[in-house]
């Protein structure tokens, strides 16, 4: 079987959940590859908040955003994703429809600066108090570096132990055979009565 894309299969999914005046978080901004496609989506009228702790990634994330005229949409900031909650403004509190992780470490970077399982999940408590009532978070974990086998092992367990009566979930895998390969956690809130 052919390896899927995982980051194609979330942008094509997100291609149709999202639209100009959407409000998104980019959990880990890192090359700005995922703020400008989410910028590009909510605009011009929505906004992309972007985390990395990396002033180098942020630094990357910016000039993406500038060189396609997207900067105006996106906020960036040098701060841990667990703490995302308090720099996100009140009036998005819930109404976020889309928060997107891409674990592991800066591409071309220090590959020491990695995501881990305590902040990863602590964030992904928050996500699930900011997302709208149909709102989605995205988890692409990488088994294959060192400590990445451990956050992926964390965050199937806290993605199972989520409660199925507000949450649908998915766990999407680029090659089933092989256990170093990306996996997806794809996460839908269920509208309430
Ligand atoms: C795989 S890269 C992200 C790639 C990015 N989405 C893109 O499109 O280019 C992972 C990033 O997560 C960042 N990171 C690690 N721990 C973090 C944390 N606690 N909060 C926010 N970002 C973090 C790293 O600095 C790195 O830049």
């Amino acid at each position: 079987m052919p390896r899927i894309s995982l980051v194609n299969l979330i942008h094509n999914r997100l291609d149709t959940l999202l639209h100009n005046g959407d409000t998104v978080i980019d959990a880990t901004a890192g090359n700005g590859n995922d703020t400008c496609f989410l910028a590009e989506k909510i605009a011009p009228d929505g906004r992309v908040y972007g985390f990395d702790i990396q002033d180098q990634a942020l630094e990357k994330t910016r000039s993406a955003l500038v060189h396609r005229h997207l900067a105006a949409y996106a906020v960036l900031i040098n701060a841990s994703h667990a703490d995302m909650k308090q720099w996100i403004h009140s009036s998005h509190v819930g109404q976020i429809k889309a928060v997107l992780f891409n674990l592991g470490y800066l591409p071309g970077g220090d590959k020491s600066v990695i995501t881990t399982s305590e902040s990863t999940l602590a964030a992904l408590a928050v996500s699930l108090e900011l997302i709208s009532t149909d709102g989605i978070v995205s988890i692409l974990a990488y088994p294959g570096h060192a400590g990445g086998s451990q956050e992926t092992g964390r965050v199937r367990e806290g993605c199972l132990n989520l409660d199925k009566a507000r949450y649908s979930m998915e766990i999407i895998y680029s090659d089933e055979q092989n256990p170093q390969a990306p996996v997806l956690f794809w996460i839908t809130a269920r509208a309430q009565d």
